[in-house]
């Protein structure tokens, strides 16, 4: 499904010229319920007249608008007649387009401030005359454009806040978009609602009837086959789209050996038993066994694991396909393809948010299946994502769980992957996870999990001296898993699950806290 289907609601388009805020300006549209989609910034009037917003939000920049190759709109847009609110490098090409004056700056002027209303604007009604805002921007204004008037100041720029009141244009100097402007999500809603006329109708539940419908159009007679993995997303994916065409959708979950405890059966539990969604399950563990012997390196586990993946998948989509009967068939892959991996091979080159982990992308299935893709969550941020499992009534042990990588296991197990040494790791994680359930810091971090190290050390046990196996604890606070820092965990917690584990799991006589950040480490140890 593409990102350009048409809901039935109030939209807003976020034109994207690098700032490492644009993702965010759209997740605080859509917190305040209305739909908004990220465009490259070279979209001109005609483009973004097709996508029928009712305003058009210009993001901040790393640029200068004098730098040669800095990123341009289009200045027509600003003649359509849509209203328009340019943020931070915004602001400055709205100046610097429209006959204002802008000065250069190459150092940023960055931290808190304070923003003085000086007139009348639909931005600032209901709002103190006084309010808090976060400034990160180069250039400065010097003189408003013709019929462009300052509506707000701060200690230093007269014009931190303009408007055009007549063509529906405004500009702030800072970002309104984040947490250090306390008033900022008033400033937006301000914006969408009274300057744009929006109306808050963006909700999971419109969405996901919607989709249903744009799923059963789409898809008609044919199948849907989709592989489930028990994360949030492929689990979200399969209960909707199971909530739209039912039996046509058949769940394929290959247990590959490297799944933590009790999950093959939980999810087999959930989606078999409690939501009645065809499952083809395929236990492949003693298949990727006996392929990951003797393997110590970290790339060759990766590679051979998700090699192996896609054999298994596509034996398991031959099998299903043989075991039909009748003219319909499996037409169509599902994935559970989320906004933030779309709009990243939109963005211009620069933005952090850019950077793709390609080696992440295990599981990841060759166009040689010759599958049509159905993606229904590509217009979905991740808490959107939870938001929907919800309302379809998938647990929350689901719809809340941490992420896993697609290799599992075998990527915390440093050195070789053994039936012995997984039944350890296994035993380990899950005293982590259920204490850290049971005080629900399972929620508050973004991982929290063992791994077993190639690593044996002396240890006393009763009158017995020990020579055993180490683990770590790596337990991270993360925004999107691109950086990641270690969770100042509370002492009694940590030494609850250090005794538990030693006491506990056999062939385990230390454990340790890594208290690394990412960079340099990476979260996963291999
Ligand atoms: P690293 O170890 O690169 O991990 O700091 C960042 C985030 O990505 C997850 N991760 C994976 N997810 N397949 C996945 O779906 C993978 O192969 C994979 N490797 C790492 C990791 O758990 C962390 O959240």
């Amino acid at each position: 499904m593409s990102s350009d289907v048409a809901f039935r609601a109030s939209k807003v388009v976020i034109l994207d010229f690098g700032s490492q805020y644009t993702q965010v300006i759209a997740r605080r549209v859509r917190e305040s319920r209305v739909y908004s989609e990220i465009l490259p910034f070279n979209f001109g009037p005609e483009q973004i007249r097709t996508t029928g917003a009712r305003g058009i939000i210009l993001s901040g920049g790393p640029a200068s608008v004098f730098y040669k190759d800095a990123p341009q709109i289009d200045p027509n847009i600003f003649r359509m007649g849509i209203p328009v609110l340019g943020i931070c490098y915004g602001i400055q090409l709205m100046a610097f387009h429209l006959g204002g004056s802008v000065e250069f700056s190459d150092r940023r002027e960055y931290g808190a401030g304070t923003l003085s209303v000086l007139g009348e604007s639909p931005l600032f009604e209901g709002l103190p005359s006084v309010l808090q805002v976060w400034n990160s921007h180069g250039d400065k204004i010097t003189h408003v454009p013709p019929g462009f008037e300052a509506v707000g100041s701060t200690e230093n720029s007269a014009y931190a806040a303009i408007q055009h009141r007549g063509k529906l244009l405004f500009g702030l100097q800072f970002h309104p978009e984040v947490a250090h402007t306390p008033l900022g999500k008033d400033i937006l809603e301000n914006f969408l609602y009274r300057v744009c006329g929006c109306s808050p109708d963006w909700t999971m539940g419109s969405f996901i009837e919607q989709t249903c419908q744009q799923i059963r159009d789409k898809v008609g007679d044919q199948k849907v086959v989709l592989g489930l993995s028990g994360g949030v997303d492929s689990s979200v994916a399969a209960a909707l789209i199971h909530r739209a065409i039912g039996a046509q959708l058949t769940c394929i979950f290959v247990n590959n050996g490297l799944l933590r405890s009790r999950e093959s059966e939980t999810v087999q539990k959930i989606f078999r038993g409690n939501f009645r969604v065809r499952l083809k399950y395929v236990d492949a563990s003693q298949r990727f066994l006996t392929l990951l012997q003797g393997v110590t390196d970290p790339e060759k586990k990766r590679k051979l694991i998700g090699g192996e993946f896609i054999r298994v998948f596509e034996e398991a989509t031959k099998e299903l396909k043989s075991e039909e009967s009748g003219d319909s068939h499996y037409r169509f892959l599902a994935q559970g393809t989320l906004y933030p991996d779309v709009i990243e091979s939109v963005s211009i080159s620069g933005n952090p948010a850019a950077l793709i982990k390609s080696h992440h992308n295990v599981g990841g299935l060759p166009e040689t299946m010759h599958f049509e893709l159905l993606e229904p969550l590509r217009q979905l941020f991740k808490d959107e994502v939870r938001q929907v499992g919800l309302e379809l009534e998938l647990p929350r042990e689901i719809v809340f769980r941490q992420p896993f990588p697609g290799p599992g296991l075998a990527v915390r197990i440093l050195g070789e992957v053994t039936e012995e040494r997984l039944q350890i790791l296994r035993q380990a994680d899950e005293i982590v996870v259920n204490e850290m359930k049971a005080t629900d810091w399972y929620y508050k971090v973004w991982q929290s999990f063992a791994v077993l190290l190639p690593v044996r050390s002396v240890g006393v046990m009763g009158d017995q001296r020990t020579y055993e196996n180490s683990v770590a604890l790596r337990i991270v606070e993360s925004q999107d898993g691109m950086t990641a820092d270690w969770v100042r965990l509370p002492y009694e917690i940590l030494a609850r699950i250090s005794t538990r584990i030693i006491n506990e799991v056999k062939g385990i006589n230390r454990v340790c806290y890594d208290i690394s950040t990412k960079p340099p480490s990476t979260i996963e140890w291999e």
